[in-house]
């Protein structure tokens, strides 16, 4: 593994970006993988449908703590219509190394959340799109 993804990985680790809890969120959303038992759980806040800020909170591996704390960062400021459109090379472009096949669930568990919580909103509120 590249140093520098390695160290970029375990710094997304250690120090979480918007690690923690809203009060009151507009979105929130939370899933697990089935295969660990390791969770996330995501909430945005949205201005005209647009991700003003958002929070994760949850425990696992370091690729899906990271990952997740990665795609906060990502997704300030994009359109929530974006958000859920969100593919999994977003993902692998933000980690920078090769993921196992073993390993993908963990990378992509952040987005799983995310796109449940846009999709789940833009179902409920079409207008927002
Ligand atoms: Fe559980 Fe990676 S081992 S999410």
């Amino acid at each position: 593994m590249d140093d520098f993804y390695r160290d970029y990985i375990l710094d997304h680790y250690r120090n979480p970006r918007n690690f923690g809890t809203f009060e009151r969120a507009d979105v929130e959303a939370e899933d697990l993988n089935p295969l660990c038992g390791d969770e996330i759980h995501m909430q945005l806040q949205l201005d005209d449908g647009v991700v003003r800020d958002v929070r994760f909170s949850g425990k696992g591996c370091a690729i899906s703590q990271a990952s997740a704390s990665m795609l906060t960062e990502t997704v300030k400021g994009m359109k929530l219509s974006d958000v859920a459109q969100l593919s999994k090379q977003a993902v692998l472009d933000n980690v920078g190394i090769g993921i196992s096949p073993t390993r993908m669930k963990c990378a992509m568990l952040g987005l799983r959340v995310l796109k449940s919580a846009a999709i789940g909103r833009l179902a409920a509120w079409p207008d927002e799109e």
